[in-house]
């Protein structure tokens, strides 16, 4: 089978010097021929310094900006070529989670508005349906059905991530770029939404590409990691791999200013899912 994504060969580039007259003078290159894959139910792990071009990635993968050239191709589709009809439905297939997710939500909608808009728009669900899929998919992500008429400033960084998590969930996607989800939260509540987004990818088969700056966050997640430098993928394989036995200097570099004790507290992708399966035959696979 095909890979779920394929990307080749993207370039993308920003105009950094004009003339008088408004013409674009020089340009700078924020990806550089930047190509990887991702399978069903994958996650790949994007690491390196800020400004190496991680986030452009992630939204040139869903085509939120539009890459100079190179290709991306979806489920066997590329991307660039498809209809209005179609790009819909791929966005509906393949959502994205950011850092801050209280700017991503509209402050004066309910959560249960906030998350029932979608289910209308894209699922033509209404009144109770509607009301039930949005107290399952909010109890799945951790929220009582008490907390549903409340606004977003009345939750938690955490709590508010969970809430996103649920949004994006609505569109029923296969793929999902998560963009530092859990930078902005503290150490303890950043465990908790990993072991989410790990469970839900269990439950539905989910892809995740995940950027981040944070190396022992992307070893407990990814299956495969890509290590980004000034616009380059200098190194990319199977996550343990890369870390016991990195190939290129940048890497080595990065490994090296590792502060380690959360890469303990976290614990591997491959203990993970290990632990997870154990759990689950044994029947004690729910957290709280
Ligand atoms: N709209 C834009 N116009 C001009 N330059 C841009 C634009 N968006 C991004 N850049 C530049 O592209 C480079 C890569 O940015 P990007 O946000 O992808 O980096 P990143 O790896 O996600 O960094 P961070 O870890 O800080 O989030 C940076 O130098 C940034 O300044
Ligand atoms: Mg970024």
């Amino acid at each position: 089978m095909s890979p779920l994504l394929e990307v080749s060969d993207l370039v993308k580039t920003y105009p950094v010097k004009r003339n008088l007259l408004g013409r674009v003078r020089e340009r700078t290159t924020v990806t550089d021929h930047v190509s990887f894959t991702v399978e069903r139910g994958e996650t790949v792990g994007i690491v390196g310094e800020s400004g190496a071009g991680k986030s452009t990635v992630g939204r040139l993968a869903l085509r939120l900006i539009e890459p100079d050239s190179g290709s991306i191709v979806f489920d066997g589709r590329d991307v660039r070529g498809l209809s209005r009809a179609e790009l819909r439905e791929f966005r509906q297939r393949a959502q994205m989670i950011f850092q801050d997710p209280f700017s991503s939500l509209d402050p004066h909608m309910t959560i249960r508005e906030a998350v029932g808009e979608p289910l209308t728009i894209h699922r033509g669900l209404k009144g109770i349906e509607r009301d039930a899929a949005v107290t399952a998919l909010l109890a799945r992500v951790g929220l009582r059905a008490d907390q549903l008429d409340k606004y977003p400033r009345e939750f938690s960084g955490g709590q508010l991530q969970r809430i996103a998590i649920a949004r994006a969930l609505t569109t029923e996607p296969d793929f999902i770029v998560c963009d530092e989800p859990v930078a902005a939260l503290d150490v303890s509540i950043q465990a908790q939404v990993l072991n989410l987004l790990i469970d839900l990818q269990r439950e539905r088969g989910l892809a995740y590409v995940f950027v981040s700056h944070d190396l022992s966050l992307v070893r407990f997640l990814a299956h495969r990691v890509a290590v980004m430098r000034k616009g380059v993928i200098v190194e990319m394989g199977p996550t343990e791999q890369v870390f016991t036995d990195p190939q290129h200097a940048y890497t080595k570099t990065l490994l090296e200013a590792i502060p380690d004790p959360r890469a303990h507290f976290l614990g591997r992708r491959a203990e993970a899912d290990a632990g997870r399966a154990a759990s689950a035959m044994v029947g004690t696979g729910k957290e709280s």
